[in-house]
């Protein structure tokens, strides 16, 4: 059993230091990288033995670590930077299929996918197979190395479209979109979807050999079904039975928050990968840390707090350069919030609290980085880097 994470920042100091003297290298340098919207190839510095990997078309996965699409959030530079820390797999925020949409700024921001690393991953959501097809055409047209297709989403606003994970309740219009999508385009089509409509109406294993009849390449499967919302913990027997039903690879996806948490769910599944999603949220060196587990059985020294600001730093600086400056601190303060939840909080809880109601407030990228850097001081003199690894679960 993958038992879920329960408490993320409460281990013991003495147990750090004893797990340090147990796993570290003699000499263990860690990977620093720095920063660029454009990064280049993903080179296999994060390689993990341990983990299959996927072959989607003429690409790979080589590590099978997967960054989940999640709208707002897994942008240009987000998604940058997680291929710099290990993700060997990166999906661009979801886009409608329908065309009337294509226009609007925050879309053609969206499909801004200059210099990304290969291979660039479209993910599309509709629910007409025709406009489907099409939009894998516009995209493939616009640099799309992959198509994705959401059938995993229970927001409500793509659930009223009739789209995304209410799909799974119709089986006939799944096979008539993965078929649609598949015979439109020469690049390869991927599916991401959940176990089921609700916990009685588990269809996963049906909907993956639908797929794999059609032509999809690779699967994503979220633990959960739609009416399962993000509530519970995600389930992984139902991963394990889709992987054991089609021949295709499938990546496993739901709740994994740690490299030991990554490796329990490979095992228990036999994925050829993780997709990981909130967790790599304030901490997108997750994928390196995944990797040097499956590769050395033992957790890297984990970034000190100096580290932490440094790559920080950087995704504010990218930020500020792919949206502009207002636009860059609105985004900004949601990673902040993600980067300073996961630091342990000071003794003096009022000031760090006073400190990031300031941080949110601030406007100017000046200002938000002056704050920003006020709470690190603040933390770093009330904690130690010790209090930063990841706590050992069952
Ligand atoms: C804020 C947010 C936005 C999301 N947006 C998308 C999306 O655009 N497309 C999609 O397929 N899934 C989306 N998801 C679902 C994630 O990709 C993922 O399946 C889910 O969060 C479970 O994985 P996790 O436990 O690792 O986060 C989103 C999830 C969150 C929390």
């Amino acid at each position: 059993m993958c038992a879920p994470n329960r408490s993320r920042f409460s281990f013991a100091r003495g147990s750090v230091c004893f797990l340090r003297l147990l796993v570290l290298p003699p000499v263990f340098v860690i990977p620093f990288p720095r920063f660029s919207l454009n990064a280049s190839p993903f080179v296999t510095a994060f390689a993990a033995p341990g983990i299959a990997g996927a072959v989607i078309g003429s690409h790979r996965i080589g590590n099978g670590l997967a960054l989940a699409p999640m709208t707002g959030l897994t942008d240009k530079p987000f998604r940058a930077l997680c291929r710099r820390w290990g993700a060997g797999y990166t999906v661009a925020e979801m886009t409608s299929a329908q065309p009337h949409l294509r226009g609007s700024k925050k879309s053609q921001q969206r499909s801004d996918y200059r210099g990304e690393p290969t291979p660039v991953v479209v993910q599309l959501v509709g629910n007409d197979p025709a406009q489907m097809a099409e939009a894998a055409r516009h995209s493939v047209a616009h640099g799309a190395h992959i198509i994705d297709i959401n059938m995993g989403c229970p927001a409500k606003k793509v659930c009223n479209a009739a789209a995304g994970s209410v799909l799974l309740a119709d089986e006939t219009r799944v096979a008539l979109i993965l078929n649609a999508v598949v015979s439109a385009v020469d690049v390869p089509i991927t599916l991401k979807f959940r176990t089921g409509v609700s916990p009685a109406m588990r269809n996963a294993v049906r909907i993956a050999r639908l797929a794999e009849d059609a032509g999809v390449a690779m699967l994503a499967l979220h633990g959960r079904t739609r009416a399962c919302g993000f509530t519970g913990n995600a389930e992984y027997e139902t991963v394990a039975a889709v992987k054991r039903a089609v021949r295709i690879p499938v990546l496993a996806n739901g709740d994994i928050d740690s490299p030991h948490k990554a490796l329990c769910v490979l095992r228990e599944t036999g994925a050829d990968g993780v997709m990981i999603g909130r967790a790599a949220l304030g901490q997108p060196w997750l994928f390196r840390d995944i990797a040097h587990f499956a590769a050395h059985g033992a957790l890297p020294l984990p970034l000190t707090l100096k580290e932490r600001l440094a790559v920080i730093d950087s995704h504010l600086a990218a930020l500020y350069e792919f949206y502009g400056e207002a636009h860059g601190v609105r985004i900004a303060r949601k990673h902040l919030g993600y980067y300073l939840r996961r630091l342990p909080v000071p003794e003096n809880g009022a000031n760090a609290e006073n400190l990031r109601q300031q941080l949110n407030a601030a406007e100017t990228a000046a200002a938000q980085r002056a704050m920003f850097l006020r709470f690190f001081d603040a933390v770093s003199t009330a904690v130690s880097d010790d209090t930063l690894l990841y706590p050992k679960v069952a």
